[in-house]
């Protein structure tokens, strides 16, 4: 916001990140980076769900999803974070590292601090409750 802008007048998210553009442009480069990310992958849940589908497709419903959470004119059309995210068991772990892997890939594009806080809300509907040091069945 600039200082001649009030809190009000304030513009939404997806037009501070650029629109579609580049919003896509940020997931494609951070889906790339979380796909081979050993952390992850060490996550057999995570590791077979990821490859199991053409990563294009993955990266137009992410696109999709954080156009419409950022407040753009698309409507999100996957299934919710939970039920898409429930049965991987992701540990806190596993989040803290795709959260580095999300903080390399908007420091590479210079996304803004403030902006770059708004992600990190989603955490509650994404990582297991009560999996702290737990290990993965298989
Ligand atoms: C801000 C955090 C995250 C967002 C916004 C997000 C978004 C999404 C979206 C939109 C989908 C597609 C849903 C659908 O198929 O309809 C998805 C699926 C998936 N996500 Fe995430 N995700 C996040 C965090 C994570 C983390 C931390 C992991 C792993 C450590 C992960 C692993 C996966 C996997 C493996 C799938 C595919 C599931 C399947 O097809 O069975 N996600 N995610």
């Amino acid at each position: 916001m600039t200082s001649s802008e009030t809190a009000s007048e304030k513009r939404s998210l997806y037009d501070r990140l650029g629109g579609v553009y580049s919003i896509a442009t940020v997931v494609d480069d951070l889906i790339d980076r979380i796909m081979v990310d050993p952390r992850l992958n060490a996550n057999p849940l995570v590791d077979e769900a990821h490859h199991k589908v053409p990563p294009a497709g993955f990266k137009y419903l992410v696109t999709e999803m954080l156009c419409w959470a950022a407040g753009g004119p698309q409507k999100y059309s996957g299934r919710s974070m939970e039920e898409s995210h429930r049965d991987l068991a992701i540990t806190p772990g596993e989040w803290q590292a795709f959260m580095d892997d999300v903080q390399t890939t908007l420091d590479k594009f210079s996304v803004p601090a403030e902006e770059q806080a708004e992600v990190e809300s989603t955490r509650a509907a994404i990582v297991v409750s009560g999996a702290e040091g737990s290990s993965h069945p298989r």
